[in-house]
C-alpha cells in the first residue's frame, strides 16, 4: 500500500498535505526518514511513525456513536451536519458509514464501520436482530398496545410489520422492540395505534447496548465481543 494511503486512512491528512508532511522529514519507516509519500509500505510489517508517534493501521473500524438529535445518518449532506462530521480527523479518511439509519431527530445507538460485509449482516432483515427503543408519545396509549404490536401492525401504506413488542413505561412514554428496520418504522407503528412520537431514542441493537458513559455526540470503538456478537 502507498504510504500516503496508509496515512490518509489513519487521519493524517489529504494526499497533498501528506506530500508536504513527508517532505518535511517528519515521517519515518522502520526508523528511516521517508520523504516520498508514494513509497510502498506493508502495513503488517513496516513501522510507520509521524513525529515519533507510531501510526497504527487497522483496515476495518467499528464504532458505537451516541447519535445526538439534529445530525443526519449519512456520510455526506449538503445541508445538515452528518454523523461522520462528529468524528475527529483521525477517522475522516477511513470511509466510515452508518450501519442503518436513525432519523435526524432520533437519538441513541448508531454503529459506524467501513466493513460492508459486517454492516450487511446487521441490517439484513433475515437476522431478526432486536432493536430497543424508548419513545415519548402524544395521544392516548391504548390498553391493548402490547397485543396490537405483538399481532403485527399494518402501516398506513398497507405494509405488514413483523410481530413486535411495546409496553407503556410512563404517562407519555413507551418502550418498543422491533426486529426490522423499515423507514420511520417505530413512528409509523405508533401512528397506526393513534400515537405521535415526539422523541425517540435507541438503546440497543442485538446484544450491544449504548454505553452509559457516552454523552450525545461521543463515540467509542466496539469491543471484540460486541463486534462478534453482531457477526453471528
Ligand atoms: N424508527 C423510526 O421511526 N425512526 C428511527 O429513527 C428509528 C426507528
Amino acid at each position: 500500500m502507498r504510504l500516503d494511503k496508509l496515512l490518509g486512512h489513519t487521519g493524517w491528512g489529504t494526499r497533498k498535505e501528506l506530500k508536504e508532511l513527508c517532505k518535511s522529514g517528519q515521517v519515518t519507516i522502520n526508523g528511516d526518514i521517508c520523504r516520498d509519500s508514494g513509497r510502498k509500505v506493508d502495513p503488517q510489517e513496516d513501522v510507520v511513525s509521524v513525529g515519533g508517534q507510531v501510526v497504527s493501521y487497522e483496515e476495518y473500524i467499528y464504532l458505537m456513536l451516541y447519535k445526538p438529535a439534529g445530525v443526519v445518518s449519512a456520510t455526506e449532506d449538503n445541508v445538515s451536519k452528518t454523523v461522520i462530521d462528529l468524528l475527529p480527523r483521525q477517522y475522516q479518511g477511513s470511509r466510515l458509514f452508518p450501519v442503518g439509519r436513525l432519523d435526524k431527530d432520533t437519538t441513541g445507538l448508531l454503529l459506524l464501520t467501513n466493513d460492508g460485509t459486517w454492516a450487511h449482516g446487521i441490517t439484513s432483515p433475515k437476522k431478526h436482530r432486536a432493536k430497543h427503543y424508548q419513545a415519548v408519545v402524544e395521544g392516548h396509549i391504548p390498553a391493548d398496545l402490547g397485543e396490537r404490536f405483538a399481532s403485527g401492525i399494518v402501516l398506513d401504506d398497507g405494509l405488514h410489520c413483523l410481530p413486535a413488542e411495546a409496553r407503556q413505561t410512563g404517562d407519555h412514554t413507551i418502550a418498543v422492540v422491533v426486529e426490522e428496520g423499515k423507514f420511520h418504522q417505530v413512528k409509523r407503528m405508533c401512528a397506526a395505534v393513534g400515537l405521535t412520537v415526539t422523541k425517540l431514542h435507541r438503546s440497543s441493537i442485538g446484544q450491544v447496548a449504548l454505553d452509559e458513559r457516552l454523552q450525545p455526540g461521543e463515540f467509542r470503538p466496539l469491543t471484540e465481543d460486541e463486534r462478534n456478537s453482531l457477526s453471528l
